[in-house]
């Protein structure tokens, strides 16, 4: 069983949401090997309600309801019946410039309402070049406050430099950072993030210590999503 996760970002709109996700579900019917999930835009989020995937938030605020301009909170969600959400991805943490401190402020909160969170930690460039004490520090970092034997809790790394690149880490680079992790994590689920593609899929979840993959542009677009599952079949 692996973890197929597709990130649309700040793409597609409610409608086209619609479309994708009932014809995802549809053409999941008969794959039940996988635990697929479909993180929206929050104006697109649908009723978790599909029998062969999950919808979850990129992002919501720590509070039920309340006064925060702009963003939404615990009662949104629970409208949708979402109870999965992703919690410290580089793009939050480095354009939205999320602190470590409200990531564990959010970690807490959907913790405590049992949410299935998916916890991204990962490096830059220079980090990554400074070698792989580097890395494992860096990432150790991103996780200090974090509860890490929440049973509900998958850790998605996703070096910066693979987002959005078209060059995802090689095999050998993600096994190094997974078999430490896995060393710390014990047997939370640890996906690799960064560039995934159809025709990399089978390579990347055949590498040990990956329990599944988050994808961003590609899995943006329907066919392109598909083959990425159709590939991680056999893993
Ligand atoms: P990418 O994004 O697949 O476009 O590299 C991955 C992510 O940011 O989750």
């Amino acid at each position: 069983m692996k973890i197929i996760a597709s990130n649309f970002k700040t793409n597609h709109t409610r409608k086209s949401t619609q479309e994708f996700i009932t014809k995802l579900d549809e053409s999941l019917s008969q794959d039940s090997n996988n635990r697929v999930f479909v993180f929206p835009p929050n104006t697109a989020l649908l009723e978790d309600s599909f029998k062969n995937l999950t919808i979850g938030s990129q992002n919501a605020y720590p509070i039920e309801s309340g006064s925060v301009t702009g963003e939404i909170g615990l009662n949104q969600l629970q409208e949708f019946n979402i109870n999965t959400i992703l919690i410290g991805h580089s793009e939050r943490r480095e354009i939205i410039k999320e602190s470590q401190e409200i990531c564990i402020e959010k970690f807490n909160f959907f913790k405590q309402y049992g949410f299935t969170i998916i916890y991204c930690i990962g490096e830059n460039l220079k980090t990554k070049q400074n070698g792989l004490d580097s890395t494992l520090s860096f990432l150790e970092s991103e996780l200090l406050g974090i509860d890490i034997n929440y049973d509900k809790l998958i850790i998605a790394y996703e070096p910066i430099w693979a987002i959005g690149t078209g060059v995802s880490a090689t095999c050998s680079d993600i096994e190094n950072v997974h078999s430490k992790l896995k060393q710390k994590l014990g047997k939370i689920p640890l996906l690799y993030g960064g560039s995934v593609k159809p025709d990399n899929t089978k390579d990347i979840l055949s590498i040990s210590g990956v329990d599944g993959i988050l994808v961003g542009s590609a899995s943006w677009e329907l066919g392109s999503f598909c083959k990425i599952l159709e590939n991680s079949k056999e893993c």
